[in-house]
């Protein structure tokens, strides 16, 4: 955080304890310095920021003064209703547990298809590299990570129209590990944060983790995104950062569109909340054009985007990135006590494979491959699965959403199934404080084959006895 923004946070949070009243003068630029130790130009930073958000007001030549859309704001904050605890890790565990017997039909799978993600040539550059001592030196590597690296990962959000330097960037090991040193560096136990109503697993556990209390924000049926429940949410409620997924959403696989984005990011700036944008699968759209973030459209720094190499080239190429800007060093704070480093032998061949568009070449060949296999599993799921049942199809990522009968339990489905070394993933992982728990994740970047046939068959089976007792 900068200091002015630290000098704002301690006036806001002075004005939403009423020391401070609509039209009551501020002291002076220099009073002000002088009481907090910060230089003139961080207290007129300080000023301009909460008068941009509506806090204060400004009169010719007399100084700055406590708004009174200030006071309205705090008094509509409602007193926050106390919050069920999130228990989710263990139900997590055991699904990811379950999941790795080997013969097992790995529909519930998170993973893409290994046999996709495999490249030649990045394992010829990985193997040069393991060879070269250099490789291996730690001090290049440390956070905030490899410079070329992020030089290579500023350049593509540059190609986006997002402006972006190499010191906004911090390398982690994985896109979990990004969201999750995120997160710690923006919360303290306690603080309220905002997900959606389905969502993935990583951030439930990383609320329950951290003690944080979760607001959630309804699935829209339609736009993928409910923006005046969003609004309601942040007038409503303190909310101190939201995490959200946009793109490719996990596990329903909606994405939002561009409009709704920018909405997002003026919400964002008018209530000065931040976003922790979780977009591991901005690269896999089957479309021409890589769908944009909010990132985009964030012009207060508010939005911090995390990506990763593991959904395109697996999880032997772990490494993520956060596009931190000025929380790149709270981050690294938090990174230093906790993940450290991530492997310099792979920061270093990631460098050659990027920068020498052998991903770009990568990336459009997984891309076909993930859009036939998805087309094709869903032909051959919609063909078997009785009537009464939905299946949600986005043209992006690997994964189906499946609605099944209304009374029908997805946690006991998938106990049923993995008797049968079948994998799904129910969807108590993804919205534990839902009542309906009738829907499934399926994993469809498989070549479709006698194996998932047999599979698919098996959970229709499963569908007509249940509906049949
Ligand atoms: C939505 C989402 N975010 C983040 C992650 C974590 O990505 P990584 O493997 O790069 O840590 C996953 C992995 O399954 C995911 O599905």
């Amino acid at each position: 955080m900068y200091k002015f923004e630290k000098l704002a946070q301690s006036i806001r949070q002075m004005i939403e304890e009423g020391i401070w009243k609509a039209h009551d003068k501020l002291p002076s630029l220099r009073e002000q310095s002088e009481l907090s130790g910060y230089s003139l130009m961080t207290v007129l930073n300080a000023y301009q920021e909460l008068e941009a958000q509506g806090w204060l007001y400004a009169k010719d030549k007399s100084g700055y003064y406590i708004a009174e859309r200030a006071e309205l704001e705090i008094s509509q904050k409602e007193a926050p209703p106390a919050q069920e605890k999130i228990q989710i890790n263990s139900v997590v565990f055991n699904y990811l547990k379950d999941t790795q017997a080997p013969d097992i039909v790995p529909l519930g799978s998170a993973f893409p298809n290994p046999e996709l993600l495999f490249n030649s040539k990045f394992m010829q550059l990985l193997s040069q590299h393991a060879k070269r001592k250099n490789s291996y030196l730690n001090h290049p590597n440390m956070p905030p990570g490899n410079l070329e690296l992020r030089q290579i990962i500023a350049g593509r959000y540059q190609l986006q129209g997002i402006s972006c330097h190499s010191d906004d960037i911090v390398i982690t090991s994985g896109a979990l590990d990004s969201l999750n040193l995120s997160l710690q560096a923006l919360t303290q136990p306690g603080d309220f944060i905002l997900l959606q109503e389905t969502v993935f697993y990583g951030a439930w556990q990383a609320a329950e983790r951290l003690g944080l209390n979760v607001i959630t924000l309804p699935d829209h049926p339609e736009s993928g995104f409910d923006l005046k429940a969003f609004e309601k949410a942040l007038k409503q409620y303190p909310i101190k950062v939201c995490w959200l997924m946009l793109n490719a959403q996990n596990p329903i696989g909606y994405t939002v569109s561009a409009e709704i984005k920018e909405k997002i990011a003026q919400l964002l700036a008018k209530y000065h909340v931040h976003l922790i944008e979780d977009d591991v699968y901005q690269e896999l759209n089957f479309g021409k054009e890589k769908p944009v973030s909010v990132k985009y459209f964030d012009q207060q720094h508010l939005v911090l985007h995390c990506g990763s190499f593991s959904k395109t080239l697996g999880m032997g190429a772990r490494v993520g990135w956060v596009f931190a800007g000025p929380y790149s060093n709270a981050i690294q704070h938090v990174q230093l006590m906790s993940t450290l480093t991530v492997s310099p032998l792979l920061q270093n061949a990631l460098v050659d494979f990027v920068a020498h568009h052998h991903y770009e070449k990568h990336l459009r060949s997984l891309r076909r491959a993930l859009d036939q296999n998805k087309k094709r599993f869903y032909q051959e799921l919609k063909a078997r699965l009785p009537t009464d049942c939905k299946i949600h199809y986005y043209p992006t990522g690997y994964f189906l959403w499946v609605e099944l009968p209304t009374d029908m339990d997805s946690q006991q489905l998938y106990t049923n199934l993995l008797a049968q070394d079948i994998s799904i993933a129910p969807s108590l992982l993804f919205r534990p404080k839902h009542q309906a728990q009738n829907f499934i994740r399926l994993n469809c970047s498989f070549d479709w084959n006698d194996k998932l046939a047999a599979a698919v068959d098996q959970i229709v089976q499963q569908i007509e006895t249940h509906k049949k007792a």
